[in-house]
């Protein structure tokens, strides 16, 4: 089922995106097990190749808040169908979050639900231990 709450926590941060090239507006916002909710927007730099996507600037944030296990995230888009995160995003997530539940939305009302494991199947995941 949808989480109303981070869907609305993914559309208020998608308002901060700096999209300025390509017009295309992101947020999502990751909830941990514990409850928190980390919010982040896709922000593009003149160069284009160091544009960080929203799914990513969240983790990154919660990660360096300290904090390491995650339950869901929500992405939201201005697209005519909800659109799904790019491969590097669903990489990250998955080594990071492993198989959590994905809620992607438009502004138009229509969500879809996913676990991580249907978007990104077969995964790369060798991990060092730290
Ligand atoms: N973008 C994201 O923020 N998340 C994704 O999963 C895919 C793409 C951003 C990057 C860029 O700023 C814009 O959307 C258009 O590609």
């Amino acid at each position: 089922m949808s989480d109303q709450t981070l869907i609305d926590e993914a559309t208020a941060a998608r308002l901060n995106a700096v999209a300025p090239f390509s017009k295309f507006k992101v947020g999502a916002a990751l909830r941990t097990k514990g409850g928190k909710i980390y919010r982040g927007c896709n922000v593009e730099n003149c160069t284009y190749g160091l544009t960080v996507c929203a799914e990513r600037v969240a983790l990154l944030s919660a990660l360096a808040a300290g904090e390491r296990e995650f339950v869901a995230v929500a992405v939201a888009t201005q697209s005519e169908e909800p659109s799904t995160p790019c491969g590097p995003c669903r990489q990250l997530m998955w080594e990071y979050c492993g198989d959590i539940d994905v809620t992607l939305a438009n502004l138009t009302g229509q969500r879809i639900d996913y676990k991580l494991s249907e978007l990104f199947p077969h995964p790369f995941s060798f991990c060092l231990e730290d």
